[in-house]
């Protein structure tokens, strides 16, 4: 099977894992810390290893591995490079997000290379690392591409500078795959064998933790989170219990090459290694890098000259944003304009030490919203942020709406997001970076009694989120939508005086920094914010009902007979897109499917899938494959199934084959979640939940002969 060139650029993530002070610790051990480190081992004033990155984001690794098509039977972890933001803290939930950047091709003999990089933020805001993995792929070479850059780290001509030697206990791996790398490899003494090693083997990842401590304890003792990056290439296997040799090169104030050697045989099984770690000033700079700041940031703010326009331009500009101040200084309905709101604001971000351009235009028109974002790029530069929130209010109730009330409200709020929108995207597409925040309003999430004009628009915006966050995903723009509770202008005439007090513009402003930052995950939501109160609304679909048998057309009363179903929303899901909503529709009325796993109305079973298994065979992917599936399910719903393919013809038996093919392995409950889609594959099998006897290649046809 060949490597699916089209997965390069893809999303990979976000991926999401807890961890606590314990796995810190469990890594720690895993990489041979001890007594001697005890920074690392103990949980008062624990200090994580710098490496403990690449274990925490193990599931992305396997993604790459399961959305490249790599050929198993021929992976090997190539190199990593894993740049350090900031101090990565001793407990949290991380999120890390990435794609595959590059697939090269070293040849038809030699193998190819998949190069995925993630990022990896905290949940407390702060961006942690970020890995460039790459895999290096012994059977999936000649297909043409690039060989890609070839780098190559000096060793100076001189004796190490410094050498560290470590034992790794024989027991090793075992301690170290509870970190999350749990590939039998490292395990099991047969699987080893049949892989054409002697015994399980150290994980690569397991020296590189090795390795990490090495350089920390001659470079900057005891204080690992100075380390701003470290790179290694893996070039050897070691068996548990040799002992290894880091050897460390100093070249340069924070920077430094080393390699790790099998100290028995001499042979270099990390190799090219490079560190870099910063000075004391820098770590006192870096200190800052974990808040969330708008250096070098270029932010537009419509309607900036009052309200909550006027709070998120000052708060951007205090945090380093250079901001562009539109506001067209008008009434509240629209009428009139003039300069001094926007100058007033203006004003005070200057006063604050900051830097900031005011604008006057009106987003109402093409025109205006094309202006606006030339100020930016004329005073600034470029584009990264636009806060689209210039607003106005022509309430009635529909029966009194005239057209020109109706008219200007949708000029202002949708067509004023539009028309400044179109311009910035298009610059933003060009730097590859954007966030976008459209303002909704509870009047149009839920409606408001006068309000038909203003809720039409805020909800219209919502779709113009819902696409536009899918046409900026692949260029690195992010788009989400506020929907605000503030005391301002436009509502001193709404809400209650006690409640007016307590809903300063400034509990909305957090929210509204939070989604314009880099560390932002999130796009394509909405989120009500006020008074320091925020949570997240969304459209969601229920699971529906069909009625009828999707051949004649049902009646009315028929569809009244079932609303209960219809209108349920239990089990109710969201969808990232239109074609993703209308699958479920399409598989309503797949036979297939329904056969397979929907045989009754409980949910699918080991026993269904097989049931349903020949129905869901692709006879057309067939051609020439002559091969025997056998499944050991474990569990309680579980059981053995033969799956003979041979001629395009496929035959499921219960029981166990005498000389199957393939054994796939693996308890009932995650059986029915991989078929279902809920568990990846790869992932699975990385993680040991599927284990693959037998002809480890002929299991990656299962996928293509059985569509579920
Ligand atoms: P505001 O009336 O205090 O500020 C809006 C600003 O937009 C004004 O300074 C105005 O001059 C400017 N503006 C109006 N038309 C413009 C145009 N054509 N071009 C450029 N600037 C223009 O309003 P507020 O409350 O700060 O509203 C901000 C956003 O939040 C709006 O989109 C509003 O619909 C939304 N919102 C506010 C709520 C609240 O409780 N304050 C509730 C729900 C939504």
């Amino acid at each position: 099977m060949a490597l699916n060139l089209d997965a390069i650029g893809k999303k990979i993530g976000p991926l999401t894992k807890e961890y606590t002070w314990k796995d810190v610790v469990l890594y720690a051990l895993g990489v041979g810390a001890g007594f001697d480190e005890l920074e690392y081992c103990y949980e008062q004033k624990l200090k994580v290893i710098p490496s403990f990155s690449i274990a925490s984001v193990f599931e992305f690794l396997a993604e790459v591995a399961g959305s490249s098509n790599v050929d198993l039977s021929g992976v090997l972890h190539g190199e990593q490079d894993i740049i350090f933001h900031t101090p990565i803290p001793t407990e949290g939930t991380i999120t890390s997000e990435g794609a595959i950047t590059h697939m090269y091709d070293k040849g038809p003999e030699k193998g190819a290379l998949v190069v995925a990089e993630a990022e990896t933020f905290h949940s407390n805001g702060q961006k942690l690392f970020t890995n460039i993995f790459t895999i290096f792929s012994r059977k999936d070479g000649g297909f043409g591409g690039d060989p890609g850059p070839s780098e190559k780290v000096e060793f100076p001509d001189r004796a190490p500078d410094f050498e560290e030697q470590a034992n790794p206990s024989p027991d090793q791996p075992l301690i170290y795959r509870l970190s999350g790398d749990v590939f039998l490899l490292h395990a099991d003494p047969e699987f080893a064998r049949a892989s054409g090693f002697e015994k399980p083997i150290m994980h690569g990842l397991c020296t590189h933790g090795y390795a990490c401590r090495a350089v920390i304890k001659h470079l900057f003792p005891g204080e690992p989170e100075r380390m701003s990056r470290f790179r290694v290439r893996f070039s050897r296997t070691l068996y548990p219990g040799e002992s290894v040799t880091t050897q460390v090169w100093k070249v340069e104030e924070g920077r430094a090459v080393f390699r790790t050697i099998n100290a028995e045989n001499g042979d270099v099984v990390i190799d090219q290694g490079i560190v870099e770690w910063l000075s004391a000033d820098e770590m006192e700079r870096r200190k800052e890098w974990g808040a969330i700041r708008f250096d070098d940031r270029v932010a537009i703010v419509t309607g900036a000259g009052a309200g909550l326009g006027r709070v998120y331009a000052l708060e951007l500009a205090k945090r380093g944003a250079k901001v562009v101040v539109n506001d067209l200084g008008g009434a509240r309905d629209g009428t009139g304009s003039g300069s001094e709101a926007a100058d007033k604001v203006v004003e005070e971000i200057k006063a604050a030490g900051g830097e900031a351009v005011a604008n006057y235009d009106s987003v109402a028109t093409p025109e205006g919203g094309q202006s606006i974002v030339d100020s930016a790029i004329d005073a600034f530069g470029h584009l990264d942020i636009l806060i689209n929130n210039a607003a106005i209010l022509r309430d009635k109730t529909l029966a009194k709406m005239e057209p020109e009330n109706w008219d200007a409200v949708m000029d202002v709020h949708l067509k004023g997001a539009y028309n400044v929108t179109r311009p910035a995207f298009v610059k933003m597409r060009e730097n590859r970076y954007g966030r976008i925040i459209l303002t909704t309003s509870g009047a149009g999430l839920y409606g408001n009694f006068g309000q038909t004009n203003y809720s039409a628009a805020k909800m219209g915006l919502i779709g113009l989120m819902n696409t536009v966050n899918l046409e900026g995903e692949k260029h690195n723009i992010k788009v989400n939508t506020i929907a605000p509770v503030a005391a301002t202008r436009l509502t001193d005439d709404i809400l209650p005086p006690d409640l007016f007090e307590k809903l300063k513009p400034e509990f909305v402003a957090p929210m509204v920094l939070y989604l314009s930052s880099e560390q932002c995950p999130v796009s394509g939501a909405v989120y009500n914010a006020g008074m320091g109160y925020f949570n997240r609304a969304a459209v969601v679909t229920g699971p529906g009902a069909v009625v009828g048998d999707g051949k004649e057309i049902p009646t009315p009363e028929a569809v009244a007979a079932s609303m209960d179903k219809i209108k349920s929303l239990e089990g109710a899901e969201e969808f990232p897109s239109a074609t993703a909503a209308f699958g479920p529709m399409l598989d309503a009325f797949s036979p297939k499917k329904k056969e397979a796993v929907t045989a009754d109305s409980g949910g699918p079973t080991v026993s269904k899938i097989f049931a349903g298994m020949t129905s869901v065979f692709q006879a057309d992917q067939a051609a020439g494959v002559d091969v025997v599936f056998q499944f050991d399910i474990s569990g309680e719903g579980g059981g053995s199934w033969q799956v003979i393919v041979k001629d395009g013809v496929c035959e499921v038996a219960e029981g166990s084959h005498g000389s199957p093919t393939t054994t796939v392995k693996m308890g009932d409950e995650d059986f029915v979640k991989m078929i279902t889609g809920e568990l990846n594959a790869m992932s699975a099998y990385t993680s040991g939940k599927l284990k693959i006897q037998g002809d480890l290649m002929k299991s990656q046809l299962i996928e293509k002969l059985f569509k579920f």
